[in-house]
Order: C-alpha cells, then structure tokens, then sequence
C-alpha cells in the first residue's frame, strides 16, 4: 500500500474541490461525492455547447474527446477500451448484463448475503420468469463471503448459472475478496458478475487479476463523477458468448429487414442516446483520479476511515464494519439515538451522512438483526478536522 496524501496534497485536492468548504463537511462519498472543478465545467462547458449549436452538433464536435473517455475508463481498469460500455449508472449496467447472461430452469445464481437490493430484486425477478433458483452463500466469521462455502456451490458449474458479488456492499465498510472469488469462478468456467458500484475511484482495480467476467459501476460515487453516469466492463472473451437481451440499433447494427449484426465490443451493450455532457464529465473524473493515483486515494481513504472508526468508538457508537480489508464505508448505531435522528442532527450542523436501511441490503442486516444504521463515507478530500468536528456533534449526545 502507498502512502496515503500528506495534508498540504489533501489541502490541494480541496482547493479544487468546490463543495470542499469550511462550513461543509461531506460524509457521504459512498452516495454521491463532490465533483472537483474540472468534471463541472466539462460538463458545463458542453451544455453551452448544445444550447448554441444544438445536440447532435455540438456531439460531433466533441467525437474525440467522448472516444477518449472509454480509453480513461479502461486505463483506470486494466481493461481494453472495447471491453467498455457507457451506461446511466450501476445498476443499469448491472442489468444490462445480467439479464444477457443465459440462464436455464433449475440452475442457481450464487450470491452473497451483502448483494445490493437491486441485484437481489433482479434476482427474485429471475426466479420467478426463468425458474431459476437463489443460491445465498453466507459470510465466514469476518463477515465476507464464505469462499468454502462458495467453492462447495461451485462442485457441479452446469448447476449455476452466474456468480454475483458486491465487491465493496452498500454498506458495513467490507471490501469482499473479488480475486479469490474470480480464481473460484474461472476454474469452474462460471460467468462472475461484479457489482464495482462502490469499489471504483476509492480501491485499484486490475480486471485481469480479479477474473471477473463483468464489472457494474456507477460515476457519482467515489470517483466523483456527474451523476447519471456508469459503465460495464465486459471481458473481452465474453463478449461473444453472452450477448446483449436487450439492444438497440446502436449496439447492433439493422443490416436487413430481417436481420441485425452486434457492433463489435462491450458497446453493444449500449443505447444510442446519452447525456453526452456527463460523459465528458466522467472522463474528466476518471483522468483527475489517475491523475491523483488511484492507490494513493485508497490508502488516504483507508486511513481517514480507520480515524472516523476509534473516533465513533470513543463517543459509544457501535461500529458494524465488517471484514478483513476495510474501506472508506463506516457503518455504525447509537445506543439510543436512531440512523435518522443521527442523520438530521448532523445534516441541522452541515454535515452530509446518510443512512443505510435493510431495503438496500436485507439480506446482511436481517441476519444481523438490524433495521437501520448511520453510514459516513470518507474521501481523499476528508480532513482530520472535518472527522474531529463531527465526533464533536456526538459527543453533544
Ligand atoms: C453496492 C451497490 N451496488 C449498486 C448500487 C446501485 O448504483 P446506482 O444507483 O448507480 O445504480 C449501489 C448504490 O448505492 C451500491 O451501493
């Protein structure tokens, strides 16, 4: 692990940060972070576009520099840039290839206690127009997925149809063992579908050395991207085997009245019409986050996360973050306070927090027997400061 950014480097990063302010303390990165300057007037600079020279003008004007998003994308993944696909967020490219992954009755889709609720939606969805059934491998004693248990699932591969996986939850600050799962799942030649909603723009990714087949993410989070924005990765060997359930005449090209070609690459997993302006905007965040260095984003984020830990701890919150390897996701309760009684008493001191409730992640936190928790996110951007004042506003309780 690098070093993590000195103060003076935190203190740059915020400069260009607009949201980062003396009266703001921002703790929910793992909702929507703050955008630096860059992303912002990308965007801008190309709403103006449309509006003087109109949309599908001021689109060929900026062909290039929307091609070169792609290749930023996969810059940051390890990836190829035809493995990329733009989307409107995570789930959307989550969807988009799970629903394209074949799947016959009596098969299972292996999951994770800590899958995200829409996945887990998708799921039920699944079952019920695919006759397929939900195969919920439960976490080992520190709280990530039972890799064992997994591997056991795995024994027959004709019987399972996709493993699924939260790499980073929503919540519970677990970073899940993504490379494990994919040695697990290439052995058994299973289709491993990764949700990277949270993992990008706050951990290093390398696709090859995960082994993931596809990678969901979304461009609000910790990349600091506009929202509105996502992307799949789409592994370069899958690409022709499992094909788009739903295309366009983007993604495939209408050769005959009776007949469409897929365009080639993850791009068929796209539709036509975008918001080009966010788009610019995510690849001007992705090029500021390798800039900064990815690795180093994620060593300052853990750190500031561990801070905000033994700090909750002090002022008797109960932290639930589980895992080995943990991340910039802090999940904690109060004794007697409520997630949303915490909540507005910060949001009444500019604090932005937010709350995590069983709808996201059910699974998890019924077998926790919890309904709600307090989830703060940490960033690059947090200061010690920022973590000090808000224990401050606990400790008032
Ligand atoms: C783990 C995880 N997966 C997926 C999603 C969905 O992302 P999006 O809202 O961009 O579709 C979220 C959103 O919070 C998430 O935390």
């Amino acid at each position: 692990m690098t070093t993590p950014f000195t103060d003076d480097e935190v203190a740059l990063i915020r400069a260009v940060t607009p949201g980062c302010t003396d009266e703001l303390v921002h703790l929910n990165h793992a909702g929507s972070s703050l955008p630096p300057q860059v992303v912002l007037d990308t965007q801008i600079e190309h709403l103006r576009r449309e509006a003087s020279r109109g949309g599908y003008e001021a689109a060929r004007d900026v062909a290039a520099d929307e091609v070169a998003v792609y290749t930023s994308i996969a810059t940051m993944l390890g990836a190829h840039p035809r493995e990329i696909a733009r989307t409107e967020h995570a789930t959307a490219a989550w969807n988009a290839a799970f629903w394209s992954i074949p799947m016959r009755a009596g098969q299972r889709i292996i999951t994770h206690d800590h899958d995200y609720g829409a996945n887990w939606v998708a799921f039920l969805r699944a079952v019920e127009v695919r006759g397929v059934k939900i195969d919920q491998i439960p976490s080992d004693p520190d709280g990530q997925i039972d890799l064992d248990r997994l591997a056991a699932a795995l024994a027959r591969p004709d019987e399972v149809a996709v493993v699924s996986l939260a790499w980073i939850p929503t919540s519970g600050g677990l970073v899940n063992p993504a490379a494990a799962v994919g040695e697990l799942t290439e052995r058994a030649s299973v289709p491993f579908l990764l949700d990277a909603c949270q993992a990008v723009g706050q951990i290093d990714i390398d696709v090859a050395s995960i082994g993931c087949d596809f990678l969901a993410a979304t461009g609000r989070k910790f990349l600091r991207g506009p929202r509105g924005t996502g992307f799949l990765y789409a592994r370069d060997s899958v690409i022709e085997r499992i094909t788009p359930a739903q295309p366009d005449h983007h993604g495939a090209e209408w050769v005959a009245l009776d007949r469409y070609e897929f365009v080639d690459g993850a791009r068929r997993f796209e539709y036509w019409e975008f918001d080009h302006a966010a788009w610019l905007g995510l690849g001007a965040a992705v090029d500021h986050a390798i800039g900064l260095g990815i690795e180093r984003i994620e060593s300052t984020i853990r750190q500031r996360a561990e801070e905000l830990r033994s700090g909750l701890r002090e002022v008797g919150l109960r932290v639930h973050d589980q895992g080995v390897d943990r991340c910039g996701i802090v999940t904690a309760t109060h004794p007697t306070a409520s997630a949303s009684e915490i909540a507005t008493m910060f949001s009444a001191e500019q604090i932005n927090v937010s709350t995590t409730h069983v709808n996201s992640a059910r699974a998890d936190m019924e077998s926790r027997g919890m309904l709600s928790m307090v989830r703060l996110s940490v960033h690059c951007t947090t200061t010690a400061a920022e973590i000090e004042r808000t224990i401050d506003v606990l400790r008032t309780l």
